[in-house]
């Protein structure tokens, strides 16, 4: 499958979609800023490029966590994918391998973990949240590590979930044969439509516990050996807190905007992060990246790898593993270029003086 760019694979994917799916995939929290500031935060970012370096070969491989990816880029977590396409999870973690990366499948997902991990090629991480019985969690990481997971995300920024007004007014629910496939054996799997509201944010009311502290992490280190990533940190101190909580790594991530409307844009904030962390545990951004410039951005500002979230989806609906890989594929053609275009041969080489000239440059 051949696009031209993330933007011509959107406007596939909402052709394809039906409204109530589109949406959902689409929405941001109250009026959407965060969605746009998320990508606007990126485009008023420049790349003070360097010449005359030698780019006749240039390695975008990146390591993450031990993983040897193909390229800085992974695919977050998301809600739900069998709203896409009928094959779900199954194409999306394929494509992910296709392309050389890492998947990490949400905790609200249409497939279970074990079917997941049996269809990839690549590394899979489970992105977990904390339902209000810890039990039925501790058993779902007990599934996850079974089946083969190599770490856990655990996302904080959604005690609630955010106000998706398109989903209120199209009272958002699942069709019925989909489910909350990895509660199943809990008896949470189902999402039924909830008078007037988005059936997932009741869901989320009901069942996800709104009172977690630090305390859920060092409980979730205590129940597995699993590495623990913390994602939802738009600040440094919490990402400081985190480290000292033992995690191995966090996502510097405002949920692609769906949760506070209000938050700075995850670019913005990346730079003070990544040095309060200084290096002891891995920094993840995701939120609005759509070009392979913006990847060189992040890495630039201190990020390992970004995590791409409604690309993929796009991706999904278009083309099902094709489209998921050919999605990946774009952003992948696109880096290629800006490293040769900003004088980087590897990812070593992408620097803070790219986007801070003020910044000692390398030697
Ligand atoms: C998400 N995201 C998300 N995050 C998470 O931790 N668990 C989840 O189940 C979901 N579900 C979900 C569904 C949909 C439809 C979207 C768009 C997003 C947030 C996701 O992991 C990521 O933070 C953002 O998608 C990144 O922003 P972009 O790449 O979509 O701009
Ligand atoms: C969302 C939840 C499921 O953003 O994370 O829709």
């Amino acid at each position: 499958m051949e696009i031209l760019n993330l933007h011509e694979l959107e406007k596939l994917a909402h052709a394809r979609l039906p409204q109530m799916a589109w949406d959902y995939y689409a929405s941001g929290a109250d009026d959407e800023r965060c969605v746009r500031r998320n990508c606007e935060a990126f485009e008023r970012l420049a790349l003070h490029y360097r010449v005359l370096v030698d780019v006749r070969t240039r390695d975008l491989t990146a390591t993450v966590l031990g993983h040897r990816l193909a390229m800085p880029i992974a695919v977050a977590p998301t809600a739900f994918h069998r709203l896409a396409h009928p094959e779900g999870e199954l194409a999306s973690v394929a494509g992910a391998g296709d392309a050389g990366t890492l998947f990490i499948l949400s905790t609200l997902s249409n497939t279970a973990v074990e079917d997941v991990v049996a269809a990839a090629t690549g590394p899979v991480w489970f992105q977990l949240y904390v339902y209000r019985d810890r039990g039925a969690t501790e058993a779902l990481v007990r599934r996850v590590e079974a089946a083969g997971c190599r770490a856990l995300v655990l996302t904080v920024d959604a005690p609630l979930l955010g106000r998706r007004e398109r989903d209120v007014r199209n009272r958002f629910a699942l069709p019925p044969h989909l489910g909350v496939q990895n509660l199943l054996p809990s008896g949470y799997s189902a999402v039924p439509a909830a008078a007037g509201d988005s059936a997932l944010a009741a869901y989320v009311a009901e069942l996800l516990d709104p009172g977690i502290t630090w305390e859920a992490v060092d409980w979730l280190r205590s129940i597995t050996k699993l590495p623990v990533l913390v994602k939802g940190i738009v600040r440094a101190d919490d990402a400081v807190r985190a480290v000292d909580h033992g995690a191995a790594g966090i996502v510097v991530s405002n949920h692609g905007g769906r949760q506070l409307d209000a938050s700075p844009a995850t670019i913005e904030v990346l730079p003070r992060i990544a040095d309060a962390v200084a290096g002891r545990a891995e920094v993840l951004l995701d939120g609005g990246v759509r070009r392979g410039a913006d990847v060189v951005k992040a890495v630039a500002c201190g990020a390992r790898a970004v995590l791409v979230g409604r690309p993929i989806l796009w991706g999904l609906a278009a083309g099902g593993r094709a489209g998921v890989a050919a999605a990946l594929a774009t952003l992948r053609r696109e880096l290629d270029l800006a490293f040769a275009l900003c004088g980087c041969p590897d990812v070593a080489s992408v620097t803070r003086d790219l986007v801070d000239p003020d910044t000692v440059p390398r030697p």
